[in-house]
């Protein structure tokens, strides 16, 4: 998330304007500050580390939660996972119009993240290889985050990721549980603000 007079690439970056989409993330934030999360989009380095998570030797579908502009579906492309395994869930509309233009070989789901096995009910059958978020989870209290955890390990491998990053220095969902493991990254310094991703895997 660097600041545009901070950015040390030219205006439009694979055809995007970025500040086109700082813009259309401010006037979301303006609009429902608490379902938006953020003042801006996630920059490249933090998208990269979410991405790095997902294998894209593992067989099924990836589903993003919360995409919004799509910086982080970018790098998971970039990853090797192609467009067509992409089943992105996101609740604002223009988001979604906006995703269909750039990823329109990926699925594009307007709706509830936070009922996640109604949402992909009618357009995942197979296991997915990973579920990648960015929701603001701290905005929802703790057991509808673990609800939304065992929804995304349930519609997964066992043992797939579950990838969330946060600007908070402690975990969105608690590291300790018999129900599964949870590692973090390093601290993503050069996101603004710098964040952190953690990665949940479900027990056998
Ligand atoms: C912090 S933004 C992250 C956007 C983008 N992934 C990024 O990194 O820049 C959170 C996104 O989650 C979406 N969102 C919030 N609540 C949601 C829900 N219940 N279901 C689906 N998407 C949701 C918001 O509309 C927004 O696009």
């Amino acid at each position: 998330m660097l600041q545009s007079s901070q950015r040390p690439s030219p205006r439009k970056l694979n055809g995007k304007d970025p500040f086109e989409d700082e813009a259309r993330f401010l006037k979301s934030w303006l609009e429902r500050p608490l379902v938006t999360g953020a003042v801006t989009p996630s920059g490249r380095m933090l998208a990269r580390t979410m991405a790095s998570y997902v294998d894209p030797r593992v067989p099924g579908p990836v589903i993003e939660l919360g995409p919004g502009t799509g910086p982080v579906t970018d790098a998971l492309v970039r990853r090797g996972i192609a467009q067509d395994r992409l089943v992105l869930v996101e609740y604002n509309p223009e988001f979604c119009k906006l995703l269909k233009r750039r990823f329109p070989k990926a699925t594009i789901i307007q709706g509830d993240a936070y009922d996640l096995g109604e949402t992909l009910r009618e357009s995942v059958a197979e296991k997915a290889a990973a579920t990648v978020s960015s929701l603001p989870l701290f905005t929802k209290p703790m057991d509808v985050r673990l609800q939304l955890l065992k929804a995304a390990q349930e519609a997964m491998h066992l043992n797939a990721p579950f990838v969330q990053f946060t600007y908070a220095v402690v975990p969105p969902i608690p590291a300790k549980s018999k129900h599964y493991t949870a590692s973090p990254s390093n601290r993503v310094w050069l996101n603004l603000p710098p964040a952190r991703v953690w990665v949940y895997r479900r027990h056998a």
